[in-house]
């Protein structure tokens, strides 16, 4: 175990937290405050946004989709470029504030800000953000991580830089009230994804790592079996849970996988899947897959987690509980709602997959597009 670990966003957490952010960005910020698609006009929190805000100078930017587009945020670019603007502050899910650290970092480039995501230009500056979180699930809020997808070529992309880092992100779990119940599936879902690729890799005797991904798992199975009492506290565990599943802490010093998330980008990108579906359609079939490598610590989840008991199908076992789990909350594990070709749907991801060279994923770089093929073709029923 070798690491340097520090999270440095600021988190306000509870209720009535959003007023908090008048005190954490200075007044004389010019301030570029970036959402989505109207759903924060809708449920009081641009409201609340704007009397916290009745001191600053401030502009907008809406209109960025769920997986933003490098098509729009580049017109946000270009606000923050012509209006000298020196804080952004996302209101938002992981898609508001992931475009928003895209903007942020674009706006300091004199080149093309895609080059970011192709890794042809590194990220040295960028614009001060801080965040609000409307909906629980990519721990976008306090992470350096940006997934954003051009539209032109379906190209879904990830860069991480620990200058977008927000350095604040208020999590007030009322927001969530006015949330679809598939958004908040979504959410259980993708922070449970995100918790197993960084702990379902291989043994290494990483106590608190472990010990606290089960912790979290545990958390989430909770919410997901009683996800039919929402209340103020299962709000704020679902919240503080999906953050703390990507803040870098369970991560640290550990081998990490991410190939669910490689190829379900690219079932989102070109089928318009919604990310954490993307996942649960891939991961069950991914796991099978590397079970030769995954085993040991699919046996320490079955029986951590799942209160399995032991035998010689426990690894198997545990992945059927994870079916269930997502079963449970109406998410599918096989690709069931593309009713196109899926042979052809196969090819394209693979495609995708070897344009992005994607050609060795996982801990061990095992999954090669032979095995992401083979995962596919299990996963696309
Ligand atoms: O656009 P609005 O109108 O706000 O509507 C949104 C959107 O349609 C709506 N919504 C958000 N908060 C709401 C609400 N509706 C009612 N009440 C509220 N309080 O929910 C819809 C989905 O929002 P989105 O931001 O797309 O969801 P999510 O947070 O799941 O973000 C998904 C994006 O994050 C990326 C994904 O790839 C995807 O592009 N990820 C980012 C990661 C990171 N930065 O660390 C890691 C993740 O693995 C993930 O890849
Ligand atoms: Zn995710």
């Amino acid at each position: 175990m070798k690491f340097s670990y520090v999270n440095p966003t600021q988190i306000q957490f509870g209720q009535g937290q959003i007023a908090s952010i008048s005190g954490l960005i200075p007044t004389d910020k010019k301030v570029l405050v970036i959402y989505g698609g109207g759903s924060i006009k809708r449920n009081g929190v641009y409201d609340q946004v704007k009397s916290a805000l009745s001191q600053h100078d401030y502009s907008e930017f809406s209109g960025v989709e769920p997986n933003p587009t490098v098509e729009t945020l580049d017109k946000a670019v270009k606000v923050v470029k012509e209006q000298n603007i020196d804080f952004i502050l996302a209101v938002g899910g992981g898609s508001v504030i992931d475009g928003a650290k895209y903007v942020a970092a674009a706006a300091k480039h004199n080149g093309d800000g895609w080059d970011i995501l192709l890794g042809k230009h590194k990220v040295t500056e960028a614009v001060t953000l801080g965040a609000i979180l409307t909906i629980p699930a990519t721990g976008s809020e306090s992470n350096g991580a940006s997934v954003v997808t051009k539209a032109a070529t379906s190209d879904k992309l990830a860069f991480i830089s620990p200058l977008v880092q927000p350095v604040f992100a208020v999590l007030d779990p009322d927001v969530m009230r006015t949330l679809p119940q598939r958004q908040l599936a979504n959410g259980v879902v993708d922070a449970w994804v995100h918790i197993c690729e960084q702990y379902l890799t291989f043994p290494a005797g990483a106590m608190v790592q472990d010990g606290y991904a089960e912790a979290l798992l545990k958390n989430l199975r909770h919410l997901a079996a009683t996800f039919s009492q929402q209340d103020d506290a299962w709000r704020a565990n679902l919240m503080w849970t999906a953050n703390q599943a990507l803040n870098g802490l369970i991560g640290a010093g550990v081998s990490q996988d991410w190939a669910t998330h490689m190829i379900g980008h690219e079932l989102t990108a070109l089928y318009g899947v919604d990310h954490a579906r993307s996942l649960a359609i891939v991961q069950p079939w991914l796991l099978r897959n590397q079970l030769g490598h995954k085993k040991a610590k699919l046996e320490q989840m079955g029986r951590n987690v799942f209160a399995l008991t032991d035998g010689p199908d426990l690894a198997e076992k545990t992945i059927q509980a994870i079916e269930s789990l997502y079963h449970s909350l109406d998410v599918a594990t096989q690709l069931t709602e593309h009713d196109g070709d899926k042979a052809a749907a196969i090819e394209a991801v693979i495609g995708q997959l070897k344009k992005h060279g994607m050609l060795k994923l996982g801990e061990h770089q095992a999954i090669t597009l032979e095995q992401s093929k083979a995962i596919l073709e299990a996963a696309v029923a």
